[in-house]
């Protein structure tokens, strides 16, 4: 489509801000950020009642309702804990001024040393002190006691639970130094509160939180079994107002166009240099010990690093998680794919697994014709552009490579994933068995403990530069692999020169417009995706949707069995299978970039069946990666301004796996 047509058409949705008009990813990504109603109240624990002050019964009850609201969410609301309203009141207003202040106001109390360092504490993206003069001193000092009071009462009851044997064994377990942060977080309105996080998710990495909310504007949000739940406000006349966190529930905080929105977390955290470890008196034989021995200041350390990755928990020791086994495998033994698997079911695409048909046959080019020299060219080049411009992909024919050649590659490869699990594994994406790379045999990488897997695994190899081809994951067997994929990779660059030749005549550049925007070492991935059939494909992808990152790819789809969708105007049409191989050429976000939005990179994404496994190959056309992308000088003028921020390749595609695995399109961090 036409990329000021495409824009034109929800002009005004939301009067006039920044980009008003919603893709239709966008609009799912916006669905996926309101989160779901809570299913039962949020818990609420009457501090009073749990500590025993109304006789050991209603201790009892209480300690039960505490019980079941640290299994089922991991946090609960506390009430009757003896903090004056007015003191709450007082805390919220007084921050909610302070993020009022002017800029260079509240930036004397910067957390970035020169503007440049970041630490801890102080006013920017962290944490403020209880020793710094910020707010009025003894108000803050007011509050921390306070607080502190309701923390002890709260490990008390905790420690009950557990049955130790000393009430104070958890609020003694901090240290003689335990540390207190009080962090204020200030969440602007935001124009596209769909497009954004306010806070992304994550788990407190201290012992305990209190978090003080707003009192009319929602935003904290609980993960729990794949799905993101709203905490609603507990607004005016409750004194409800303090929240816990415990056993470490992933959540997030989404903004809104129109309120912002503050809330004050206290963290309670151990002495730093107090090592934590299950407590002795809970282990036993048949209870060991499920989580190594860590230093306070190494854990704090390691939670931001891996919290800056966009990651979260690094508390477990068990992180076979981001070890999933092969999907092969699961299919060989499951009737059930396991939950991991599952899109979540308020996802609004769940009952639309099956796709829609095509209102037309898939655009067809004559690759023969539209390099000829005459005017047949003009006519495929015509074609062409309407298929770019309705769909962002289409097959092309007469491409010159042997039908032969390409169901020789494909047997071969269909031969590779039929071998024994250890056979493959020689070729492993993942490097000592755990890290993960690009390359090889296996997944995509897992992320987080709640990101939705796919229902495929796939070979993925690094075809071009030729001279940097990794032949150790190349499989040796069968024999004829690597001979075959060599062959395909040279006849391939031919069909893929062709074709972006005819795309930059189309945007009036010179034949090499956009080839010569690879650098020195463009790249060229294959990938082989395997779909093994599913018991129940109503209930997973076999690839999530995404768009591609390169520049264009080509891709040999299986003969017989449908699976690819590709997503336009919020419908999902399925791509039926051609038996001629001709080959499916799709536009990339890269050339999205580079085209300024000329070309658009479709959003599709792989279904499974209940009866046939499936095979495709990809191959991906990338710049180097040390290359930056960005609009083409050629295409700008006043009229026509750089609708993308340039970024280097290598971090767009760093970013795009963020994104990728997030199933959000990475595309849209870099619009203007
Ligand atoms: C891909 C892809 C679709 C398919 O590998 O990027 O979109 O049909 N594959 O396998
Ligand atoms: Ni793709």
């Amino acid at each position: 489509m036409e990329p000021a047509e495409h824009r034109a058409g929800a002009g005004g949705r939301r009067g006039g801000t920044a980009d008003p008009v919603p893709d239709p990813e966008e609009d799912r990504l916006g669905g996926h950020l309101a989160g779901a109603e809570m299913p039962e109240p949020v818990p609420v624990i009457d501090l009073f009642r749990v500590s025993g002050s109304h006789g050991a019964a209603e201790a009892e009850q209480e300690a039960a309702k505490l019980r079941s609201a640290l299994h089922s969410w991991g946090f609960f609301l506390v009430t009757n804990h003896g903090m004056e309203t007015s003191l709450m009141d007082a805390m919220a207003t007084a921050s909610r001024a302070f993020f009022q202040l002017p800029l260079e106001g509240n930036q004397d109390h910067s957390n970035l040393k020169d503007r440049k360092h970041w630490r801890l504490e102080g006013y920017g993206n962290d944490d403020v002190n209880a020793q710094d003069q910020i707010l009025d001193c003894d108000l803050l000092h007011e509050y921390t006691v306070s607080c502190g009071r309701i923390k002890d009462g709260i490990l008390r009851a905790m420690a009950r639970l557990l049955e130790l044997d000393d009430d104070d064994c958890l609020i003694d377990e901090l240290g003689d130094r335990g540390s207190t942060y009080a962090r204020f977080n200030y969440y602007p309105p935001c124009p596209r509160p769909d497009l954004v996080l306010g806070i992304r998710p994550h788990c407190d990495v201290g012992v305990l939180t209190l978090l003080l909310m707003d009192r009319d504007v929602a935003g904290l949000q609980v993960l729990r079994d794949g799905t993101w739940y709203g905490v609603p406000p507990v607004g005016h006349g409750y004194g409800l107002t303090l929240a816990s966190l415990w056993r470490s529930p992933v959540h997030r905080a989404v903004t809104n166009s129109e309120q912002e929105r503050i809330s004050l977390a206290m963290f309670y955290a151990a002495d730093l240099e107090k090592e934590i470890e299950p407590l002795a008196q809970l282990l036993d034989e048949k209870q060991p010990a499920r989580y190594k021995r860590v230093k306070c200041r190494d854990l704090l350390a390691a939670h931001r690093d891996t919290n800056g990755a966009g990651q979260e928990n690094t508390m477990a020791d068990d992180e076979s998680w981001r070890l999933p086994s092969t999907v092969q495998e699961l299919a060989a033994t499951v009737q059930d794919p396991p939950s991991r698997y599952r899109i979540p079911e308020q996802d609004p695409l769940s009952d639309q697994l099956a796709g829609a048909e095509m209102p037309e046959p898939v655009p067809t080019i004559n690759l023969r014709r539209l390099l000829a020299s005459d005017d047949v060219a003009d006519e495929e080049a015509a074609k062409l552009r309407s298929a770019l411009q309705r769909w962002g992909f289409f097959l092309v024919t007469d491409h010159g490579i042997e039908a032969s050649l390409m169901d020789a590659l494909i047997a071969s490869a269909r031969e590779f994933f039929r071998k024994p699990l250890e056979e493959k594994q020689a070729y492993s994406n993942l490097i000592g068995g755990k890290q993960w790379q690009l390359e090889g045999y296996g997944n995509d990488p897992v992320k987080t403990q709640d990101q939705i897997l796919d229902w495929s695994d796939r070979l993925h190899l690094r075809v071009e530069p030729e001279d940097e081809r990794n032949l150790d994951r190349w499989p040796g067997h069968p024999e004829s692999f690597r001979g075959l994929l060599h062959e395909y990779t040279v006849s391939c660059k031919r069909v893929k020169d062709g074709i972006l030749r005819a795309m930059a005549r189309l945007l009036e550049l010179e034949d090499d417009g956009i080839l010569g925007q690879f650098g020195d070492k463009g790249t060229t991935y294959a990938r082989f995706n395997y779909y093994p059939a599913c018991p129940r494909p109503e209930l997973v992808l076999g690839l999530r949707p995404h768009s591609d990152v390169c520049v264009l790819t080509l891709l040999l789809m299986d003969k017989h069995v449908a699976g690819l969708q590709v997503l336009r105007d919020g419908t999902w049409y399925g791509v039926p299978p051609v038996s001629d191989r001709a080959l499916l050429v799709n536009v990339g976000v890269s050339l999205e970039i580079m085209s300024n939005g000329m070309f658009r990179g479709p959003v599709h994404r792989a279904v499974t069946n209940s009866e046939k496994e499936r095979m495709s190959l990809a191959m991906f056309y990338s710049t180097d990666l040390e290359k930056e992308i960005e609009p083409i000088a050629e295409l700008l003028d006043e009229k026509q301004p750089a609708r993308y921020k340039k970024i280097k390749f290598r971090d767009f595609v760093a970013t795009h796996y963020d994104y990728f695995s997030k199933r959000e399109r990475v595309i849209e961090s870099l619009k203007i």
